[in-house]
């Protein structure tokens, strides 16, 4: 990300915020309530976009014209967000939210789906069962996990991840952030690991980078 700027309704949210994400590695992106975190997550992902500056993926501009970069880049690029009850449809079992991605992106045929889906769910610690309940039927812990195999299966190289475990109970939070470890060391997948709690992003970031008002005030190696 190269001199970001960002307004909403004329008021500056994101003020010359560059970052750099190396690949597998962790950056943690920390701040107050309010300081622009969310707003960096949804410009990296392509869900905001912003009035100026460069958002460069293996050298090529996110921002530009070329849709075909561009879409090519957003499957590379993925994003969890914080609130689990909001991040899955409502209407669709839990098998079907990490199929529906496989159905968009690959051409595997409909057995070859199911398998996929069958080895995803057991990467992220869920059984069958599970996966065949409605969002409402699993607990906050179980839809990340869902939402993780879900995105797992477009292959990913970054996640955005923002705020992740806030809602969840501390040891429930604990088993998603390992979980999280162990998908980064098998697949080599960066993050981007959003959150205010410091204490957190300490435990398993490699780098963490403080916002304040939307303004980048240092870097931090861990
Ligand atoms: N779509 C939007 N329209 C107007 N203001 C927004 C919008 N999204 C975020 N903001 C404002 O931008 C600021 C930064 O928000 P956000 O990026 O969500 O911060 P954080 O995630 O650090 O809490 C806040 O003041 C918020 O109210
Ligand atoms: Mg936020």
């Amino acid at each position: 990300m190269k001199h970001l700027h960002k307004k909403f309704n004329g008021r500056n949210v994101l003020e010359d915020v560059s970052l750099a994400i190396y690949p597998g590695e962790t950056l943690g992106l920390c701040g107050k309530s309010g300081s622009g975190k969310t707003t960096v997550g949804r410009c990296i992902v392509g869900l905001e976009r912003p009035d100026s500056g460069e958002i460069l993926y293996g050298g090529v501009n996110f921002l530009s014209e070329n849709k075909r970069n561009s879409s090519v880049a957003s499957t590379r690029v993925q994003m969890i967000f914080q609130h689990p009850e909001t991040s899955l449809d409502p209407r669709m079992k839990g098998m079907d939210s990490i199929i529906e991605p496989l159905q968009i992106h690959s051409k595997c045929n409909g057995e070859q789906m199911h398998d996929k889906a069958r080895e995803l769910a057991d990467m992220v610690g869920l059984s069958m069962e599970h996966l065949h309940r409605y969002p409402s039927q699993l607990s906050g812990g179980e839809i990340q996990r869902i939402v993780l195999a879900r995105i797992l299966s477009i292959g990913p190289q970054l996640i955005v991840a923002d705020e992740p475990t806030s809602m969840l109970d501390v040891s429930v939070q604990a088993q998603v952030l390992r979980l999280m470890q162990r998908i980064q060391e098998e697949k080599g997948i960066s993050y981007l690991l959003i959150s205010h709690d410091i204490e957190l992003l300490h435990q398993v970031c490699d780098r963490i980078a403080y916002l304040e008002e939307g303004s980048i005030l240092r870097v931090e190696e861990m």
